[in-house]
């Protein structure tokens, strides 16, 4: 019988799987598999977010002017090179339906964000993983991996699941190294944990390079996961060709006023900036008295912290995972992303992580 046929490309993507949010037996466990802020968003947002509801029968801007406006005046940059999009998602899956072909190829590095490889089938592009070097990107590998038909590289700095980041200089040697036709997407989502406004350059590059473009997004620091918000900013072409293909009314009228909000309130941001590094590093610490049962935390610099674990026994990371779930505390297990020996641990509050820490406590003094 005959029937839709999908294009081979499409039906050879692993869907995206995101964080748990459910954990059997709690009504209220503690997420902490999404990377999101557990402080929440500005109140000036959520009072923006309601204060909007009377205009949501109008269809919103769709070029997001003010919300442009206010980045640009907020990072030092040209409000038309930037782009926003339904969360920094959006943009990233549409550079390789831009930029390549079918039979093409992108490059990031092994343990990397999900949607990659995802955007890559997408296009009918081969996905390129590139060693790391003890979770930490590896500059000479990704170049290695370049191939002729290579277009574009992902670099997630902050990269997700490991916390780790590469400094200015190693992101200008990866630059220099690469032919002028490949562009190189810097992925900045966690960029505001970091104490600098450009922590490793990459907007810097963005303003001046033609062939690099920066994704951020108000998912995390900015507490807007829930309402999707991203946008991207880089050469002009490249603006362009974005402008031609996104979503014509990318963010909807209530997630522009709550952003718009959000960004003025960079008190809340520097607050959580804060607080999250404070609990990031009494987790971390908290995991490394385990050192001698194999348990050891990753150095973090981004909202969350990658927990590396035995192969085996009882304190093996899906074992593990499963104990702390009974205990009411979602986590996050790797397998997926070639890190079956690993869970990733949200920074959460304090009570929180003094929560998830003594659940911790209590599955290894049992093991
Ligand atoms: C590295 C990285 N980039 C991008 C995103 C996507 O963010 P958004 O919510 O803006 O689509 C995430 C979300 O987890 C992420 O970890």
């Amino acid at each position: 019988m005959m029937k839709p046929v999908p294009n081979p490309w499409i039906s050879q993507i692993s869907a995206y799987v995101p964080g748990s949010a459910k954990a059997g037996g709690h009504a209220k466990p503690v997420k902490l598999s999404s990377n999101e802020n557990p402080w929440g968003a500005s109140p000036h947002a959520m009072a923006a977010l309601q204060a909007a509801a009377g205009e949501i029968h109008r269809y919103p801007d769709g070029t997001a002017a003010v919300l442009r406006e206010k980045i640009a005046a907020l990072h030092g940059l040209d409000a038309d090179r930037i782009v926003c999009g339904t969360g920094s998602d959006e943009i990233l899956q549409l550079l390789p339906l831009i930029y390549c072909r079918p039979g093409d190829s992108l490059v990031h590095v092994r343990h990397g964000f999900m949607v990659y490889p995802i955007a890559a089938r997408r296009a009918g592009a081969e996905p390129i993983a590139a060693a790391d070097r003890d979770y930490v990107a590896d500059v000479d590998a990704i170049l290695a991996s370049v191939r002729a038909n290579t277009r574009i590289i992902f670099l997630a700095n902050p990269n997700n699941p490991t916390g780790t980041m590469i400094s200015a200089a190693e992101v200008a040697r990866l630059h220099a190294g690469l032919r002028a036709d490949v562009l190189l997407v810097i992925d900045q989502a966690y960029a505001e944990y970091l104490d600098e406004a450009d922590p490793d350059g990459g907007l810097a590059l963005a303003r001046t390079a033609p062939n690099v473009i920066v994704t951020r997004t108000f998912s995390k620091i900015y507490g807007l996961g829930g309402i999707r918000v991203g946008w991207g900013t880089g050469p002009a072409e490249v603006i362009a060709e974005l402008n031609r293909v996104r979503a014509p009314f990318p963010i909807s009228v209530p997630a522009l006023a709550a952003a718009e909000a959000a960004i003025d309130d960079q008190a809340f941001v520097d607050d959580c900036r804060r607080r999250n590094a404070e609990q990031r590093a009494i987790l971390t610490d908290a995991i490394s008295l385990h050192g001698n049962r194999g348990l050891r935390a990753v150095p973090s610099v981004a909202n969350f912290v990658l927990m590396e674990c035995p192969q085996n026994g009882p304190l093996a990371a899906g074992t593990l995972q499963q104990g702390l779930m009974e205990l009411g505390f979602i986590t996050r297990w790797l397998p997926g992303q070639g890190l079956p020996h690993c869970l990733r641990i949200t920074v959460g509050t304090a009570g929180e992580t003094a929560g998830v820490i003594a659940a911790l406590n209590q599955l290894v003094a049992a093991a």
